[in-house]
């Protein structure tokens, strides 16, 4: 099934964020720690133009260390400042404020030199469906805020929602669009249910997830579904189905005459990893890119 990336939503996404821009010192660019760059909208660059950006790689604690400390260098590398956190327990709260005023410390400098009490950064989270936007933003404002405008084109009165004594946050985040016209990001936004897994075959994505982690995290795999032996070649997509089926036998997802009901058992796959059942995974590493 071809999936369509909406010109439409993407044009009113980005007038709506633009308009914000104006409103703010600094960016909050919200990635999933375990697929940056599937999580990220192409467009980003264009669309923020030069306003100071922080990346976060949210969603931290269900990504592999490892890879995530690559990304950061990754980003580093390209001038962005990337910091991993976790929005569900705001540990990096901290963090996140004094990484907002360094970016912005520029002009604290001169409203300081010219005698002028230096006023709050102003920062703005933008990032796509899922991605934790209401969750770091109920967590810095210190409680739950009705974010009814959290579909493009559904606007409400902006509020400024003061996170400690130097940072203010616009209570509406900025939606963005991911691009999942190639397979393999629609994939990877599919078993991180960034996109609706009624988008593809749920098999396919449950095939795709079986055989990056059969490559990258045989082991996890093996140990949570007492698999003895892992295909050789994960090219032979016949090798990778007999895991999946194994798997739904193991778990009892069967239909009537015993036969293993993929479906059902593609949707426990699906639902274990991304619940982090075989460890910190990510889906996606700077490696693949070389
Ligand atoms: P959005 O505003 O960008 O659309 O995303 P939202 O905050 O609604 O978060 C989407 C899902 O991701 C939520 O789970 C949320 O709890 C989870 N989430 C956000 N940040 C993190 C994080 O850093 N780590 C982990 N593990 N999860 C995170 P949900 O299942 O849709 O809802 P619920 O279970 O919280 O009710």
């Amino acid at each position: 099934m071809t999936i369509q990336w909406f010109p439409g939503h993407m044009t009113r996404a980005r007038r709506e964020i633009q308009a914000k821009l104006k409103l703010i010192d600094v960016v909050i660019e919200l990635l999933d720690a375990r697929i940056p760059l599937s999580s990220r909208n192409p467009m980003i660059d264009e669309i923020l133009q030069s306003k100071p950006r922080l990346v976060l790689l949210n969603k931290h604690d269900l990504a592999d260390p490892a890879v995530t400390a690559k990304w950061v260098a990754y980003f580093a590398d390209r001038g962005l400042q990337a910091l991993p956190v976790d929005s569900t327990n705001g540990n990096q709260l901290k963090d996140i404020a004094s990484r907002c005023r360094e970016l912005f410390a520029a002009k604290i400098a001169t409203q300081i030199r010219k005698g002028i009490n230096p006023r709050a950064v102003r920062a703005l989270i933008v990032g796509i469906p899922n991605v934790g936007k209401s969750t770091l933003i109920n967590k810095m404002a210190g409680r739950k805020i009705a974010l009814t405008g959290d579909k493009p084109g559904v606007t409400k009165g902006q509020q400024w929602i003061k996170v400690g004594s130097e940072m203010e946050l616009l209570d509406t985040p900025g939606i963005l669009w991911p691009k999942f016209e190639d397979q393999q990001v629609g994939m990877r936004l599919a078993a991180t249910g960034a996109i609706k897994e009624e988008l593809l075959h749920i098999s396919d994505i449950a095939l795709f997830l079986v055989r990056y982690l059969a490559s990258h995290y045989g082991s996890s795999l093996q140990e949570r579904y007492g698999i003895e032996k892992l295909p050789e070649d994960m090219k032979d997509t016949d090798a990778v189905i007999a895991i999946m089926e194994e798997i739904g036998r193991k778990r009892g997802a069967l239909l009537s005459g015993g036969r293993v009901d993929l479906e059902k058992a593609s949707l426990t796959i699906i639902r274990e990893a991304r619940a982090g059942k075989m460890g910190r995974i990510s889906l996606e590493s700077p490696d693949d890119l070389r």
